[in-house]
């Protein structure tokens, strides 16, 4: 029975890490996976989650289960960090970002919504994501590469011409991936407007807090929505916020101002989990409570947070102002937030600047600017300059 199967391809994104390492070249370096890299291109593990881990090695009695919904004390804490004290929701801790991109689209499709809007350019897993729970993906034009413009206009048309009550969409809370683009303020409350005005759902994807502007600035967007709209869902990572990547730490949180109807939401969301993994790993979650319950061990994580965000922000101001002679739409380079920003180049060039100066990003042009340093990035800068004028 097996033969019949037909070998699925490999993750374009994720094959690049092996491509990468096989490389001998000793210049090359790697803008692929959202990992964030110090300027000696380590990711180290946050000092706060080292003294964390130490701690929970310390008292740590039992390895019996937590609970089908996870711990509820980082469930608790997790909720304030992304939204802000006082707020009322559903959460149940998950299987990373994905695992709560997963669960929020099978409580979607639970609640008979069928469809979700996506803006493309968006993260490469999404559709692959929202189709395998058995929603239909509606997809319009959010970015243009060439401009290095976010065409909010086309949201909302296309959220005016097409979406339907029960409708869901999706949301990227802020540090969009893979373009930078921010939106506005004009543009958050437009959309929040329309979903409140045709009934649709927001899903919010919370990937990057604190690698925009700050843990606050960046969740404020967010924040805003959920003052307005009633129902929510919000899926929240802790992988990059507190560099927990292979931890497989996250949370899914829905909102109604119904006491009743939250527990019913709660109910489903652990019931989908249940079916799929049953109950949550520990030890991630279990360090981000550590974290955000501990004023000491807070501070020193919102410390070395702070700094990732400014070498960021270090490394978008030189690429912007080496690549902007190309093209002076990328000085915008230095204005986008988060990790990543999206060059204008084509496949073939992109395949060149691999084979021949060992520049790793994917084949749609995205670049990690956290795994860029000060030592690579003159290198970088003149390697993308002669293969963008070739
Ligand atoms: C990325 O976009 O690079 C990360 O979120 C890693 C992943 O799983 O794709």
């Amino acid at each position: 029975m097996f033969e019949t199967l037909t070998r699925e391809a490999d993750d374009p994104l994720l094959a690049l890490t092996p491509l990468f390492k096989a490389d001998p070249n000793p210049a090359k370096v790697d803008l692929g996976v959202g990992v964030y890299r110090d300027d000696l291109g380590r990711t180290p593990v946050f000092r706060a989650v080292k003294r964390a881990e130490a701690l929970l090695l310390e008292t740590q009695e039992t390895k019996a289960y937590v609970g089908p919904e996870g711990d509820l004390a980082f469930i608790e804490a997790f909720w304030n960090f992304v939204a802000g004290e006082g707020r009322d929701a559903a959460g149940v801790q998950t299987v990373g970002g994905t695992g709560a991109l997963r669960l929020a689209a099978e409580l979607l499709r639970r609640s008979g919504s069928s469809r979700i809007f996506l803006g493309t350019p968006t993260w490469s897993n999404h559709s692959a994501i929202f189709q395998a729970a058995g929603l239909s993906v509606v997809t319009y034009p959010l970015f243009d590469v060439a401009s290095q413009n976010l065409l909010a206009g086309e949201m909302m048309s296309t959220l005016a011409d097409r979406a339907q009550p029960g409708d869901a969409v999706l949301l990227h809370a802020s540090c969009h991936n893979p373009t930078g683009a921010v939106m506005d303020d004009a543009t958050w409350a437009a959309v929040t407007e329309m979903i409140l005005r045709k009934g649709l759902v927001p899903l919010l994807d919370s990937a990057y807090q604190g690698f925009g502007t700050g843990i606050e600035s960046d969740a404020a967007p967010l924040r805003r929505l959920l003052d307005q709209v009633p129902e929510t869902i919000v899926a929240a990572s802790a992988s990059k916020s507190f560099g927990l990547y292979r931890e497989r730490t996250g949370a899914v949180y829905a909102t109604s101002p119904s006491p009743a109807t939250r527990d019913k939401l709660k109910s489903h969301l652990v019931t989908v989990g249940r079916g799929s993994y049953s109950m949550p790993p520990d030890h991630g979650a279990a360090v981000v409570r550590t974290i955000l319950t501990d004023p000491e061990l807070r501070e020193d994580w919102r410390t070395e947070l702070d700094e990732a965000r400014q070498r960021i922000t270090a490394m978008r101001a030189i690429l912007a102002e080496g690549l902007s002679p190309l093209s002076p739409a990328l000085a915008a380079i230095a204005t986008q937030q988060g990790m990543f920003s999206l060059l204008p180049l084509d496949e073939r060039r992109i395949i060149e600047l691999r084979q021949r100066s060992g520049i790793y990003m994917p084949l749609s042009g995205r670049i990690n600017i956290a795994g860029l340093n000060s030592g690579q990035a003159p290198g970088v800068i003149a390697a993308l300059r002669a293969h963008a004028a070739r």
